[in-house]
């Protein structure tokens, strides 16, 4: 089986779906490789690593020879128009918004399966991208917050002063804020968190971090290791709580998400407005549609004194790392599904149930289904 790898074309993305490391890998399970000229550059990976891994460096062109490309970001549909008829490809998908990809990959019979729906169980831990890269995107996110501020996080006592230390308040402790509160922590803020599901107060307190209990949190439900849609009146009061909080935080980081929805809007602009100036908010939820009312996606804005951060890509500013994680994830996966020989899945298997789209010129996948066909 011929694998493709191509270089990222969507805008500021640096991140390659194959490390070379992985291709080794590969290669030892007798998968044969084919890399597009320049396709890790971004990532630090030079045409020769990948020689050396085994990869053949070619034109773009012959990269679509491949039996199975594999990419980071959802295939444009002028990638699948050079496509192989039934051949396969998996990236990032989110289906669900992409109806017109799905139509392309279905007229030419290209298999499909995506990263994002990967199940949260722990057998597919390593397969998990959305989790591999939340958690460097948390790291970034309070490196980014931090160099927009006017002051630094740890307590200094100096002769000239003691400086007290910065507070930081995170929204949402799955895995970016998780990192994101250890990172914060790890430069010294005060750091509080406000999560829909209780559990998550011992895992931001073993952190360092002081969890915010919005009363009435009892009975948030998780499915597939997501949070499900809070009610009204649970955000109402959490707006209580945090309208508060908000005052006097130097750095806010939101990144609530339930699956498939849009994201709850937790920072009102009115709580922007009494916000420190000078203060900053990174909102990662930007892409799903932002927790916060006025964040831009993909640009830095100031309001009411308050810078608002909306990168919504912020794996690709450590691309490296991100690279070299998802390319353990999708390469884990596609060892799941296939041999060097071809597709060897159960389509009932719940993982391969779990990410497969499309296949044989049909959606398949239920999700997909719901929310396309309801
Ligand atoms: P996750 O599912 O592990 O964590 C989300 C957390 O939000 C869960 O713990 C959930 O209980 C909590 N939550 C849901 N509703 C809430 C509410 N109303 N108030 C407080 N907490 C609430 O997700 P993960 O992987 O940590 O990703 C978090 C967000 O960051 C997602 O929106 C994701 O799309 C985004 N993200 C953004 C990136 C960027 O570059 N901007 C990169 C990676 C992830």
């Amino acid at each position: 089986m011929k694998i493709g790898v191509i270089k990222e074309t969507k805008e500021f993305e640096k991140r390659v779906a194959l490390s070379p490391e992985v291709v080794k890998l590969l290669k030892k399970k007798e998968f044969e490789v084919l890399v597009q000229a320049g396709a890790g550059e971004a990532s630090n990976f030079s045409d020769l690593d990948y020689q050396n891994a085994g990869a053949e460096v070619v034109p773009l062109e012959k990269v679509f020879e491949a039996d199975v490309m594999l990419k980071v970001n959802l295939p444009t549909l002028e990638e699948i128009a050079k496509m192989k008829p039934k051949s396969s490809c998996i990236s990032y998908m989110y289906a669900y918004q992409h109806p017109e990809v799905i139509e392309a990959l279905n007229a030419k019979s290209i298999q499909s399966f995506s990263m994002d729906a990967v199940p949260r169980i722990s057998r597919a831990q390593k397969m998990d991208a959305l989790s591999s890269q939340a958690n460097l995107a948390g790291y970034k996110a309070v490196l980014l917050g931090a160099n927009h501020l006017g002051k630094i996080f740890p307590l200094m006592m100096t002769a000239s002063g003691t400086i007290t230390p910065a507070k930081v308040l995170i929204f949402g402790a799955g895995v970016a804020g998780l990192q994101a509160i250890a990172t914060a922590k790890r430069l010294g803020a005060i750091v509080e968190c406000t999560d829909v599901r209780p559990e998550t107060k011992e895992q931001v307190e073993s952190l360092g971090g002081r969890f915010l209990t919005v009363e009435g949190a009892e009975g948030v439900q998780v499915e597939g290791g997501y949070a499900k849609e809070v009610s009204k009146e649970y955000l109402e009061k959490q707006q209580q709580l945090i309208r508060e909080k908000i005052k006097e935080v130097d750095l806010v980081i939101t990144t609530a998400l339930v699956m498939g929805k849009k994201s709850p809007i937790l920072v009102t602009e009115d709580m922007v407005k009494s916000m420190k100036m000078g203060s900053v908010i990174v909102d990662m939820a930007v892409e799903s549609g932002g927790n916060c009312e006025i964040s831009v996606k993909n640009e830095t804005v100031v309001k009411h004194g308050v810078t608002i951060i909306g990168e919504s890509n912020l794996p690709s500013l450590l691309p490296v790392n991100a690279s070299q994680l998802y390319a353990t994830n999708i390469s884990t996966l596609l060892l799941h599904l296939a041999n060097s020989n071809g597709f060897t899945f159960d389509p009932e298997e719940e993982i391969a149930k779990g990410v497969l789209i499309t296949q044989e010129g049909q959606l398949v996948h239920a999700f997909t289904k719901s929310i396309l066909n309801p």
